[in-house]
């Protein structure tokens, strides 16, 4: 697999995974073993649209260059290679490693039905003997036929430490299952989850289910249950929920209130976001990515000869406010690497407008504002050719809004939102500001990642751009403004 790809295009970006050509959706199959992290992903090695669905393939040793490597699953006679997981089966379960361990990929294969709109979605399995080079399918497969079921897809599996057994969580419909299995062979169904699902359009998709620490109540721990689905999210389009809650092994019970709706990220191109497995214990935490995209518009993005990018990696946790669990997402620390100090602010009055050109891409920004008596700052962040980026921080309400402002192509629609709002869970004199500007793509972390926005972005001319943070508030300051130019993972 060529390694000297053309990552120069304008919309490229310089710091996120993106395939070498043609299309990219989901992330799949992510594991960490012998010292690689794998990645692998939905995608068309013919177009640059949906369709022909492979897993292609990716290692890393940081998480953040990436060597490409040969397609890992392609078609067969059970249809096109739907999302899935990977797990490293140590204690040779299976029985496929002759007592050794290796690598076992879980995913849907997809048979498009004759005459009918849908595809007959079945849960396979595949292993590898060369830590992920070369796969060889199950003779059994599929391993839980379906029968029934129109939507029935994207298995998550993992050992259950404490019931000494895997567990898949898969998504049926407008609800989750869970199955359990000794051998990765043989699979029994325990249970099923649905929560405040029928206000969403679509079905249910690619689900997570994960054990995180809760930050700030030392040694406790809960399950995050994570699923995408398909249309009608708080930012339009597709988006993700979580639900925080026990898990036995076989059942999940939520947590949190189950009227009200956790929303992952509250940008509108977060979605079938995917936890790896196996880290390290000695790296004492959890990652996740995402395919920063929306169903709603992924095909008609104004890229060429490529298209579809995933997030970058974060590490995840959870916190308590008032009887409720949340979600915190923060970029990997291993971004440090990427990171040249250019410039720094110890304070600023926020009656001047601060302006500070950036001649670079991509950049990250950081700074902390502390919000003057009217309880509300409009902050405007990024001035640019038609780009426009801001932020308004309405204490009273608690609430936070992001908008986006740039030259649409007509050909993404209508639901391509400019406006996007969330809740702040608590309120605070000061709020933590970081963004990363890559091109195409920007993600806001608000307060230590409480709050996350991940949206695309299409300027006409990123050199354009300056930092341009202004604010109608009359007392208000900012705090430790700095600015990173970032280094490009594909030069
Ligand atoms: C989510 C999804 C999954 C499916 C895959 C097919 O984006 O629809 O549910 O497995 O894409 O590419």
């Amino acid at each position: 697999m060529p390694q000297d790809v053309d990552y120069s295009q304008k919309l490229r970006p310089q710091i996120h995974f993106s395939p070498p050509k043609n299309w990219l959706n989901d992330p799949n199959g992510l594991v960490y073993y012998k010292g690689e992290y794998h990645l692998f992903y939905q995608h068309n090695p013919t177009a640059s649209i949906w369709g022909n669905i492979h897993w292609g393939h990716a290692v890393s040793e940081d998480l953040l260059n990436w060597k490409h490597l040969d397609i890992a699953l392609k078609p067969d006679e059970y249809g096109l290679m739907f999302s899935g997981s990977a797990v490293v089966d140590h204690n040779d379960t299976s029985g496929f490693f002759d007592g050794e361990d290796g690598l076992v990929a879980i995913y849907t294969s997809a048979l498009p039905q004759k005459h009918k709109d849908y595809y007959l979605q079945q849960q396979c399995i595949a292993y590898s003997k060369d830590q992920g080079r070369t796969w060889i399918k199950y003779e059994d497969n599929p391993v839980i036929e379906n029968k029934r079921w129109k939507d029935f897809r994207d298995p998550k599996v993992f050992w259950h430490k404490e019931t000494e057994s895997w567990v898949m969580v898969v998504t049926n419909g407008k609800k989750v299952n869970f199955y359990r299995s000794d051998d990765l062979k043989n699979w029994e169904f325990t249970s099923d989850f649905a929560c405040n699902a029928f206000q969403f359009e679509g079905v249910w998709e690619c689900p997570d289910l994960i054990k995180l620490p809760v930050e700030n109540k030392a040694e406790e721990q809960e399950w995050l249950l994570q699923t995408g689905f398909q249309d009608n999210s708080l930012a339009g389009g597709s988006g993700s929920q979580y639900f925080v809650g026990e898990f036995d092994g076989y059942q999940f019970k939520n947590l949190n209130p189950d009227q009200k709706t956790f929303w992952v990220d509250y940008g509108q191109d977060f979605y079938a976001v995917q936890s790896w497995a196996n880290l390290p214990q000695s790296q004492n935490r959890e990652v996740w990515i995402a395919w920063m995209n929306n169903l709603a518009y992924s095909d008609t993005l104004p890229t060429n000869d490529w298209r579809g990018v995933l997030s970058i990696p974060r590490e995840i946790t959870l916190a308590e406010y008032n009887n409720e669990y949340y979600l915190k997402q923060k970029p990997i620390s291993e971004l440090e690497k990427l990171r040249e100090h250019d410039h720094s602010v110890k304070e600023h009055d926020i009656q001047n407008v601060f302006d500070y050109k950036i001649n670079y891409d991509p950049f990250e920004v950081k700074f902390t504002a502390e919000i003057g008596p009217r309880d509300k700052m409009d902050i405007n962040l990024i001035r640019g050719n038609n780009l426009r980026i801001s932020l308004l921080v309405d204490k009273q309400n608690k609430e936070i809004v992001l908008r986006r402002s740039f030259n649409i192509d007509s050909k993404i629609g209508k639901v391509f939102n400019d406006t996007h709002s969330a809740q702040l869970f608590e309120v605070r004199e000061k709020i933590d500001i970081q963004f990363i500007i890559d091109r195409s793509t920007l993600e806001i972390f608000i307060n230590d990642g409480e709050i996350v926005f991940s949206d695309l972005i299409f300027p006409d001319d990123i050199d354009k751009t300056i930092l341009s943070i202004e604010s109608n508030s009359e007392n208000g300051k900012l705090h430790d403004i700095e600015i990173n130019k970032l280094h490009s993972i594909w030069e």
